[in-house]
């Protein structure tokens, strides 16, 4: 897709400038490419006035916390929240996709506000693209960043909510972010939270992480990532019969879930060489011993959607 950049870069820094004056902004900074290129393009507007904001919900994927750092803490006014325990605590218990995505949504506004209030932040800038407001509105799921409380204090600020996937790495390769970013796979708001399916725990959590960590860990040693939209390990609410030794052993079923895609309203299923999936099904029961079974998606969407939640 052809967009003038250069214009959409001027215009929005205008804007936001015209907006935010001389109050303070914080972002909520996920690493991801829609929120990093909000930030570039926000701190090109405004400089030190905006303060991005990591927070480690504990939902993250293995070592994530520390390689966002490492790429924006000299780029940009960074802070590091760890929010982990106050993040699973509140998600005890809850099975339901969507009760997951608002109490995530809920809690991210809640460490937002308390840090714009140490920060005196009026405004809160966010990476929302338009399939997630267009999803939202069509009532397929809602997506976190617009689930807001009642008495929402923060103004919030949008820039990129006309643009799609493709657009916004335009946008980010035109601000000078490096490859790494602008092609990173998308990573849900409410992360792990939506690929372990059910209630989730910590123990859940990282057996998740490290499967999901044997499949990157292939997927960029051949190369495939530059085919796929997204590729991860979904853990299942299921637990199914193995044979460790000459013994029964009841382990937890995964899916490898690897997609293409153009902007994520629709999606298929490529082909994967089997040498490839069984390396990294040997892998993941070798490595994570909690896991006796590794299954592979085959669903496009739709019917299916990305997530499995
Ligand atoms: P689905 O599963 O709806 O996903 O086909 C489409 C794209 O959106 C991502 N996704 C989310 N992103 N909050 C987000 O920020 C969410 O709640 C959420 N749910 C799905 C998904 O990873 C895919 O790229």
């Amino acid at each position: 897709m052809m967009m003038d950049t250069e214009k959409f870069i001027n215009e929005s820094v205008e804007q936001i400038k015209e907006e935010v004056k001389d109050e303070k902004v914080i972002i909520a900074l996920s690493g991801g490419v829609d929120s990093s290129v909000a930030s570039v393009l926000a701190s090109k507007a405004i400089g030190n006035q905006l303060e991005a904001i990591f927070v480690d919900h504990g939902l993250l994927r293995k070592n994530e916390a520390k390689e966002v750092e490492e790429t924006f803490k000299d780029r940009l006014n960074f802070k590091l929240i760890d929010a982990q325990d106050e993040f699973i605590e509140a998600l005890g218990g809850i099975t339901d996709p969507e009760k997951k995505r608002e109490i995530i949504g809920h809690k991210f506004i809640e460490v937002f506000e308390r840090e714009a209030k140490k920060s005196g932040a009026k405004y809160l800038l966010q990476g929302t693209i338009a399939p997630d407001w267009i999803e939202s509105e069509g009532n397929i799921k809602s997506h976190h960043n617009l689930t807001l409380p009642e008495g929402l204090v923060l103004e919030i600020i949008e820039p990129l909510r006309e643009l799609y996937k493709d657009e916004v790495r335009e946008i980010g390769t035109a601000l000078g972010l490096p490859d790494k970013i602008v092609h990173r796979q998308p990573f849900p708001g409410p992360g792990l939270a939506v690929r372990v399916l059910g209630d989730i725990t910590k123990e859940k959590l990282r057996i998740c992480r490290e499967a999901n960590a044997i499949l990157t860990k292939y997927v960029e040693k051949e190369g495939l990532e530059k085919d796929l939209w997204q590729y991860f390990v979904v853990l299942t609410n299921s637990k199914v019969t193995g044979v460790k030794g000459d013994q029964r052993d009841f382990g937890y079923l995964v899916v490898i879930r690897m997609v293409q895609s153009f902007d994520a309203m629709t999606a298929n299923v490529p082909d994967i060489p089997w040498s490839f999936l069984h390396t990294v099904s040997q892998e993941i029961t070798a490595e994570v011993p909690e896991i006796t079974h590794v299954s592979l998606s085959l669903s496009n969407k739709p019917p299916s959607t990305i997530e499995f939640e």
